[in-house]
């Protein structure tokens, strides 16, 4: 089966097999199946995240679990349980039409809801851990099923455990986000006002916020229906804050976020722009004129193209600046 209308990079690879399940109960019978007994198996979502770099041994099985329904309800929260196949966007256009508070700023991210956790979603200011309630998942070796809670699943900047300890082990089959009647805005990233402002918005809402991030996003990464893409491609690095310094030293242009506990965040865009990477393109492996942080293939471009063309970037950031970037797409 070809994976080529499966992945947003475009990639041209095959399945050895493949197939859907809508509940855990066709997950389980699925697994039992004597043809990939043993064989490896990945699970899918909307493969906005992912770099197939080679044709797939074993089992890929789509998760199409959909369904929302409120779970549960007290003052001041409604808590919201969403399939793991629901289209992440469509969730948040929901809880923004009904006033649910918490995810807005995380509008238009591709992928499903069930990928949500795996990497701890984030953009403009907000993690889904900061609205993430609990999920259930399906241990591959047992077949049982399981309840995470937000300690349990140790989010991380770009993290959680089912990146690291129960990598490949679990298939998340629903997840529960606890929203807020009342909103508690958040405007902290400059780009949120700047837009707020043009937009001529007067009382902030979340529908305003939900707009505001989609005309920016909209307006500076690519729409993998046009060009190949997964987003961001690496990790912005997070160093200590006394290696900031120095490096301000040599490149005072170097942008960076203060963290707690006397480390940076780095902008990975901005170490790989200054290499002369942005818009850079050998046949159909490149990176996006508008965004340096972000690998596109324009057609044609193999995996493995696109995977030594982040090792050539990796390998110049690390000479120039002594940072060591780290890959945020899963690669397969
Ligand atoms: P997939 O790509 O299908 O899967 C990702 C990984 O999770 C794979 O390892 C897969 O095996 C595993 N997986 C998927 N579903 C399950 C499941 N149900 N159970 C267990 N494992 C599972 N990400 C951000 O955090 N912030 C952004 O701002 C952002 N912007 C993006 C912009 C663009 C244009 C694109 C293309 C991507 C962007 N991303 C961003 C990355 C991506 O959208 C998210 O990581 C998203 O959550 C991936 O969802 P998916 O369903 O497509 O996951
Ligand atoms: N920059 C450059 N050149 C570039 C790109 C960026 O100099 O080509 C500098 C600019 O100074 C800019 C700064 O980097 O101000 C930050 O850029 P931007 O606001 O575009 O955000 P980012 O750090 O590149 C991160 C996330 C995105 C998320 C946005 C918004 C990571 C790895 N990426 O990107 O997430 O949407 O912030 O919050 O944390 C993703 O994970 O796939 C993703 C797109």
């Amino acid at each position: 089966v070809s994976l080529l209308p499966y992945n947003t990079f475009g990639i041209e690879a095959t399945a050895q097999y493949f197939s859907s399940f809508r509940n855990a109960v066709e997950l389980q019978e699925l697994l039992e199946g004597k043809s990939w007994k043993g064989l490896p198996k990945l699970i899918l979502g909307g493969g906005s995240n992912m770099l197939l770099t080679k044709d797939v041994a074993g089992l890929v099985m789509k998760n199409e679990i959909k369904g929302l329904e409120i779970s549960g309800e007290d003052k001041d929260f409604v808590y919201i349980k969403c399939g793991a196949g629901e289209v992440w966007h469509q969730f948040i256009l929901h809880c923004v039409q009904n006033n649910w508070a918490g995810l807005e700023n995380l509008s238009l991210i591709p992928g499903n809801v069930g990928a949500s956790p795996m990497q701890n979603i984030g953009a403009y200011g907000v993690e889904i851990k900061d609205s993430f309630y609990e999920l259930t998942a399906l241990q591959l070796e047992d077949l049982s099923i399981h309840t995470f809670d937000n300690k349990s699943c140790e989010f991380g900047y770009r993290e959680s455990v089912f990146k690291k300890a129960l990598k490949n082990r679990f298939v998340i089959l629903d997840v529960t986000y606890k929203l807020r009647k009342q909103p508690r805005f958040n405007t902290s990233y400059g780009a949120i006002e700047q837009e707020l402002e043009a937009m001529g918005v007067e009382d902030l809402s979340i529908q305003a916020i939900s707009q505001a991030v989609i005309n920016i996003r909209s307006s500076k990464l690519p729409n993998p229906a046009e060009i190949g893409n997964a987003g961001s491609f690496f990790k912005n690095p997070e160093i200590p804050a006394k290696v900031f310094a120095s490096l301000q030293i040599d490149f005072p242009g170097i942008v960076g976020y203060p963290l707690p506990g006397d480390r940076v965040k780095l902008a990975a865009g901005w170490l790989i722009e200054q290499c002369g990477w942005k818009g850079y393109r050998n046949g159909d492996a490149g990176v996006h004129a508008k965004q340096a942080l972000v690998l596109v293939n324009y057609g044609h471009a193999k995996g493995q193209e696109i995977f030594d063309l982040s090792t050539a970037i990796l390998e110049s950031v690390q000479a120039k600046f002594g940072v060591a970037l780290e890959r945020e797409v899963n690669i397969i």
